[in-house]
């Protein structure tokens, strides 16, 4: 007798500053693409990825990509609701977008607990690693190990959605997370 698939629905959210790739990260992740003409995101967009995670489990993603600018707005309790996992995003070719990840992860954390109480599961993403990241040397590896730990992060990745690099690896860290939570 063949075992009954296991199913899965996980909401993810992917927060961070404007313009740090959020919504190139999930177009290249779901839909294998990536176009460098910038359109803000307005408010949320949403995207659905499945994963056959192994032979007894489907997981489904449903990826919730908040505009940047929502930091300033007042929707984002309406937005983080049930949301089992988060990525979020900087760019690391400019620090302010690292300096807000502080800011988005305790408004994270302010607005959503799993139901133990617990925070949610967070993987920071260094994004636009294509664009030299000379400055990425072991101590500011060192220093984003530290940083994670102080801040709650599960980890952080290197990602490019324009080369796709990264982006696989921290969903699969994340949802490895999220299943060993349920
Ligand atoms: P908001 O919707 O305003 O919050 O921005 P966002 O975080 O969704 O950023 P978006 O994905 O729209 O990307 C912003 C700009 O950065 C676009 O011009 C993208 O083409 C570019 N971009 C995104 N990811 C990468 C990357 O990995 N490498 C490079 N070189 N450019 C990227
Ligand atoms: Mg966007």
């Amino acid at each position: 007798m063949t075992e009954a698939k296991q199913e899965h629905l996980y909401k993810i959210l992917v927060i961070g500053e404007l313009g740090t790739g959020k919504t190139s990260i999930i177009k290249r992740y779901v839909h294998q693409f990536f176009t460098p003409h910038y359109r803000a995101t307005i408010g949320v967009d949403f995207a659905l990825k499945v994963l056959n995670w192994d032979q007894n489990t489907l997981v489904r993603l449903q990826l919730w990509d908040i505009a940047g600018q929502e930091r300033f707005g007042n929707m984002t309790r309406v937005y983080y609701k049930e949301a089992v996992g988060a990525f979020v995003v900087f760019d690391l070719t400019r620090l302010s977008t690292f300096e807000a990840v502080t800011k988005w992860k305790a408004d994270l954390d302010s607005k959503v607990l799993l139901s133990n109480g617990k925070p949610i599961p967070a993987v920071l993403l260094a994004n636009k690693c294509d664009l030299g990241s000379e400055e990425f040397d072991k101590g500011t590896a060192q220093q984003l190990d530290t940083y994670c730990k102080e801040k709650g992060f599960l980890g952080w990745h290197k990602t490019s959605a324009k080369e796709n690099i990264g982006i696989d690896d921290s969903a699969k860290c994340l949802v490895s997370e999220i299943l060993s939570n349920n």
